[in-house]
């Protein structure tokens, strides 16, 4: 896919990855509410081959890049510090699942991913990280981009570290605004961000605090586009509103609570559909979202930590329909 802005006539917006919510019932909640692409949570490379060596197709591996056509255009996200190794996992995920893209994570934080030179701590490790990209390009055959941080402990290498990802063949780099040091902690600097964008060729997408559509409108300055993760987990709506500003609508779903409950209704059948009751009991954490600041919710809320059946997301619908009449 094409991330420029030149090729989009407008900055791009992406559902950034969440390992345990960005599954694919909510990707595609996304994707309908306005979200330009979407990445599927981060995937071991080695757990690709190994999956593959050992005939597990339905292995949850396998599970976690599983998509749905109307979640394209789609990346799948990789993670990985073994050039060959990421050359074969790429082979695979392009002949057997077709994304539009592969994307390498150089940005987690977690220690089981960085203490194996994983993630975050391809940043210190610039040479690797352009031959693992050069190794997806090659054995994919598909657009590469990078998703990463300001760097490990200062974003002072942010530009070369960026410029060796576009030499060895990149197709984008998105950047969240944080270090590895600073993990989840302060808020995201966008500073850095633009000025990669001005060293580099390749389009440049900024990641980091977009809760809401002027925090978009404040960010995403001279970039080919942004990517929103927490923000989206919360308001998937905001995808909309932002659709509709890049439009020169304006959209405000905030007390649109008619909007908001068939979209819960949505994402639950989707949920049911994929996991079952398990997809029920992953979808308190949106419900109790969507409910919150909501008044006079506090026996709704407490029943929203318990839903397991669709009948009960149905129940909890009926009552805030009551409360917003
Ligand atoms: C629970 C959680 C899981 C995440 N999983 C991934 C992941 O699998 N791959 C990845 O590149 N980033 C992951 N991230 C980082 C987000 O994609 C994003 O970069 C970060 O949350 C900052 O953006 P935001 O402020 O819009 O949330 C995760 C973040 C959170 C909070």
């Amino acid at each position: 896919m094409d991330f420029s802005i030149t090729a989009n006539k407008r900055p791009l917006i992406g559902l950034s990855p969440m390992a345990g919510y960005t599954d694919s019932p909510f990707r595609q909640i996304c994707r309908q509410m306005g979200a330009d692409f979407v990445i599927t949570e981060l995937v071991s490379a080695e757990g690709i081959v190994h999956t593959r060596k050992s005939k597990l197709h339905l292995s949850k591996t396998f599970e976690l890049m599983n998509f749905n056509a109307n979640e394209r255009p789609i990346l799948v996200q990789l993670f990985g510090a073994d050039a060959e190794v990421m050359k074969e996992a790429a082979k695979i995920v392009a002949e057997e699942l077709k994304p539009d893209g592969i994307n390498i994570n150089m940005g987690c934080p977690a220690h089981k991913v960085v203490c194996n030179g994983k993630g975050s701590a391809l940043m210190k490790n610039p040479s690797l990280a352009a031959q693992i990209v050069e190794a997806a390009k090659k054995g994919s055959g598909l657009p590469v981009s990078v998703k990463t941080r300001l760097g490990w402990e200062d974003e002072t290498g942010v530009c070369e570290f960026a410029k060796a990802i576009e030499d060895a063949g990149a197709n984008c780099v998105m950047i969240h605004g944080r270090t590895y040091k600073q993990g989840f902690s302060g808020v995201a600097n966008w500073l850095p961000i633009y000025e990669v964008k001005k060293s580099l060729k390749i389009p440049v997408l900024g990641n980091g605090d977009i809760w809401t559509m002027s925090d978009f409108e404040e960010k995403v300055c001279n970039l080919d586009g942004v990517l929103i993760g927490r923000g989206a987990v919360t308001n998937p709506w905001l995808f909309a509103e932002i659709s509709a500003l890049q439009k020169g609508e304006s959209l405000s779903i905030e007390n649109n609570w008619d909007a908001k409950l068939i979209i819960l209704k949505q994402y639950a059948d989707l949920k049911f559909e994929y996991k079952k009751e398990h997809g029920i009991i992953e979808l308190r954490k949106f419900v109790l979202a969507l409910l919150k600041g909501f008044p006079n919710a506090t026996n709704v809320r407490l029943q929203a930590t318990q839903i397991k059946t669709l009948k009960d997301v149905q129940d909890i619908i009926n009552e805030v329909k009551v409360l917003t009449a």
